[in-house]
């Protein structure tokens, strides 16, 4: 693929409308609406709750506005990446105790890993948790393999594991209890450093995906698949590339939040929910911006569970409580002003739902540029959609190799 001219051409669809992604709807509400066209809008308001539910999926129904069919249309051209197919199917037993989500991950890594990896005698997994994928790459390909993650705790775990599914003979496998950082780490950098060796990280959080790319220059292959992209540091971690640094787009911790927010597939139950939450978010940001204009943007936080299911009145009162804050309202008082603002609070769903088609041409972007940072350090990369979104939404694989 040629990722600078994709890079190129989504940057060019997406710098025009980097007020509406880059900055958040309700800390500015109701100047923030201004960056979301008239036409767009009104779009949005026509629809019924089966159309939001379509628009929430990025499907258009009716007769949407040019512009936005226009912009969506372009989008999803330029985001579709190709798939990896392949599976190399678990055993009952190795798979024994894993959740589906993760099954599904590894036996899509294996099949990804095995015809790439020829030359590979050795493996490191950065972030690599329990060790599962690492138990794994041992056992189907031989590798000598090192896990390695800061949290010992879920090391121990990964140990004890290893020792209740061990068949006798074992496995060439290394726990490495340490934080992988910027910088020279003796004990750790080799791991990443030969034609022979592959450098793996499946989730790596943030910068981590970063640091996993800048140590493993010296490595024959390079397997990484990000996730929570609001960890990153900007201007530190985009853009990396220097293709990237010639076309940038105007990120902000805010446009790098949206880009954990790209397709999450969501049952009727799952987007009632979403709504009922938002209701209750916008409905608390009205009321504390019209109670206490003084205390500027109140943070409501995320509430107990069940206080989404009840009247607005109780969210509120435990909201405000948590605050240290005293509306002086009644149950019947609150739960008045809640019906009296349904019409904005819709409003700032509406733009919510407009802003998230933005989540995945951003991610996508941030990927790019990491793609041409490999191929700037003499990689030949891929960049594979790899995992069903429904089960692993991050599901961007980048897999570089001198020798493919
Ligand atoms: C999202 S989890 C992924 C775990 C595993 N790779 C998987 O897919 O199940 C990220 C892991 O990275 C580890 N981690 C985060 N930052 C790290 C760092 N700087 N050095 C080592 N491990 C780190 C965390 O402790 C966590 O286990």
């Amino acid at each position: 693929m040629d990722f600078q001219a994709r890079l190129e051409a989504l940057t060019h669809q997406l710098l025009p409308w980097s007020p509406l992604w880059s900055c958040s709807i309700l800390q500015g509400w109701p100047e923030s609406g201004a960056a979301y066209p008239e036409e767009w809008r009104a779009y949005a308001r026509s629809l019924d709750e089966a159309g939001e539910r379509q628009l929430d999926q990025g499907a258009l129904v009716d007769v949407p506005p040019a512009s936005l069919r226009a912009l969506l249309g372009a989008l999803e051209e330029l985001t579709a990446l190709p798939w990896h197919e392949g599976v190399h199917p678990l055993s009952v037993t190795e798979r024994q105790g894993l959740s589906d989500k993760k099954t599904h991950e590894l036996e899509r890594v294996l099949s990804l890993l095995g015809p790439r990896t020829r030359f590979i005698r050795q493996a490191a997994d950065i972030g690599g948790g329990m060790g599962h994928l690492a138990r794994l790459c041992a056992r189907t390909f031989g590798w000598t393999f090192h896990s390695i993650d800061r949290d010992a705790a879920l090391q121990d775990k990964g140990r004890r594991w290893l020792a209740r599914t061990r068949p006798s003979g074992g496995d060439t496998l290394c726990f490495i209890q340490a934080s992988v950082e910027d910088g020279l780490q003796p004990r750790i950098d080799p791991l990443f450093s030969g034609q022979d060796r592959a450098s793996i990280g499946l989730h790596t959080c943030g910068p981590l995906a970063l640091t996993q790319l800048r140590k493993s220059q010296g490595a024959g292959l390079v397997l990484n698949i990000g996730c929570c992209y609001d960890k990153l540091e900007l201007p530190r971690d985009y853009p990396v590339s220097r293709v990237g640094s010639a076309h940038p787009l105007p990120f902000t911790p805010k446009a790098l939040a949206l880009t954990t927010r790209g397709r999450p597939w969501k049952s009727d139950a799952e987007f009632a929910r979403m709504k009922r939450v938002y209701a209750w978010r916008f409905a608390f940001h009205l009321l504390s911006k019209r109670h206490f204009p003084e205390q500027g943007f109140v943070r409501a936080g995320d509430a107990p569970r069940g206080l989404y299911d009840g009247p607005f009145a109780a969210y509120a009162l435990d909201r405000l409580e948590r605050l240290g804050l005293d509306a002086g309202m009644t149950d019947a008082q609150l739960d008045a002003f809640e019906m009296s603002v349904r019409a904005e609070t819709r409003e700032l769903l509406l733009c919510h739902l407009l802003r998230d088609r933005f989540a995945r041409a951003l991610e996508v972007v941030l990927l790019l540029d990491r793609a041409m940072l490999l191929e700037e350090l003499g990689f030949q990369v891929e960049l594979l959609q790899l995992f069903a979104p429904r089960l692993s939404p991050r599901n961007l694989a980048l897999i570089a190799s001198r020798s493919a």
